[in-house]
């Protein structure tokens, strides 16, 4: 089974802060909806409620929401217990779309990272993603560094399990 990872990182591995992605960088969404668009996004509750209304569900996939409460009711999405759970549900692909604890939890079943690197430094972050440990991950490409159209700087570096 295909299992990416897909995640934007400040320059210290920070993805989030007081519930929501703290830059704006607008090709990064554009490339995470062309990695996405198709197939299975898994996420943590409280990503989920970080979307904004206009975005529940994610549109033209399959969204699955990880929570521990029996009965939470995410209106659009699958509903999952557990990381296996969700990938029961998700079938042969699935792209995991955060947030820290639920990268932390899908790290050891991933084939692939797609991790967009923005060049901040976010004061205060409380969400970050997992180490890449070169023993296990190859880097497979490594973009250049781009200005966004917002002036920040960012590149993509994809990574595949060795
Ligand atoms: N930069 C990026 O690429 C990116 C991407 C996505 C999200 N984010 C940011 O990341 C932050 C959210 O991340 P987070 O780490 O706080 O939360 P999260 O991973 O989105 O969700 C955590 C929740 O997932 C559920 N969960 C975790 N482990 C579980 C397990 N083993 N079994 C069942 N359920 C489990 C729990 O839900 P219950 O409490 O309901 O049980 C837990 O509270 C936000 O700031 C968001 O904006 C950034």
């Amino acid at each position: 089974m295909s299992i990416e990872l897909v995640w934007a990182q400040d320059r210290v591995g920070a993805i989030g802060k007081a519930g929501a992605i703290p830059w704006r960088v607008p090709e990064d969404m554009k490339r995470f909806k062309e990695l996405t668009g198709a197939g299975a996004v898994i996420m943590g509750r409280k990503t989920w409620e970080s979307l904004p209304a206009a975005f529940r569900p994610l549109p033209g996939r399959r969204n699955i929401v990880i929570t521990r409460s029996a009965d939470f009711v995410a209106d659009g999405a699958d509903v999952a217990d557990g990381l296996d759970a969700a990938l029961a549900i998700a079938g042969h692909a699935a792209a995991v779309i955060g947030g820290g604890e639920i990268y932390t939890l899908a790290m050891d079943r991933a084939t692939h990272l797609r991790v967009t690197e923005i060049d901040v430094l976010v004061d205060g972050a409380d969400a970050f993603a997992p180490e890449v440990n070169s023993d296990q991950w190859l880097v497979e490409s490594e973009g250049e560094w781009l200005y966004s159209s917002t002036g920040t700087l960012y590149r993509f570096v994809d990574y595949v399990r060795r």
